[in-house]
């Protein structure tokens, strides 16, 4: 794995750059998308580059890690809403190629085939991935099978409090959600992962530092061949 420090406007860049990059290379890339504080800056660069004409989403597909069960995509804290109101609203994207798992409805046939589909694309291209405090990505918290596909996951209490800084009150948090498992993760051709803030340091001493376990979800990536992970000074406060 490779490791990447600077604040957060630059890993931001950086990674947008990633992006940017792998479109004009391959202008139907297949892009793994993730919701959450941590890609936002990436996402205000790339509405940025499309605006200026530097990278077109036109012939893209997305497929998104995530999503709440029991919220509807209008709901403002689904990740169907997170990622209209954030990117797809914003650039020149084909909306019928935005894949965001369903957490209400026929969610469970959407979740069943969910990894037939992204193959049916073939593959993911690039995946950005935020990490939990807890060492989750997407939402394959401790214990999740290494060889895990698309699932239902239940929230651990870490992440429930985690997140309820963006609902009303804590009680409103889903405490279940549907996500990629470690596998479909894995599959992806290239990873990037952005991780920012002391709230993630310990996570991140895990990730690059600790033993490969299933109590440390994020560890699985110390075996992918091609994964970078983008930090800020705070989230690498415990490696040096
Ligand atoms: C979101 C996701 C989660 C977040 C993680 C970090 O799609 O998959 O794993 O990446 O919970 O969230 P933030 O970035 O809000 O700290």
């Amino acid at each position: 794995m490779k490791v990447i420090v600077g604040d957060n406007e630059k890993i931001s860049k950086l990674i947008a750059e990633e992006f940017i990059a792998q479109i004009n290379k391959k202008p139907n890339s297949v892009l793994g998308l993730a919701t959450g504080t941590s890609p936002l800056g990436v996402y205000a660069n790339l509405v940025k580059a499309n605006k200026e004409g530097r990278v077109s989403f036109k012939n893209v597909a997305t497929f998104n890690l995530d999503e709440y069960i029991g919220l509807e995509g209008t709901h403002n804290q689904s990740y169907r809403y997170f990622m209209n109101d954030n990117l797809f609203d914003h650039i020149d994207i084909d909306k019928s190629k935005t894949h965001v798992l369903k957490g209400v409805g026929d969610y469970i046939a959407y979740m069943n085939q969910y990894d037939d589909e992204i193959a049916s694309f073939g593959g993911i291209d690039l995946q950005i991935l935020g990490i939990g405090s807890d060492g989750h990505i997407a939402f394959n918290e401790p214990g999740t099978p290494f060889d895990s596909l698309t699932h239902i996951a239940d929230l651990t209490e870490s992440t429930i409090k985690d997140n309820s800084r963006l609902f009303n009150d804590i009680s409103e948090v889903p405490t279940k959600a549907v996500t990629m498992g470690l596998k479909s993760i894995m599959n992806a051709r290239k990873i990037v992962l952005i991780a920012t803030g002391k709230n993630k340091a310990k996570a991140i001493r895990d990730l690059l530092c600790g033993p490969m376990t299933e109590d440390v979800p994020c560890s699985i990536l110390q075996k992918h061949p091609d994964c970078t992970i983008y930090v800020d000074e705070d989230a690498y406060s415990l490696v040096k």
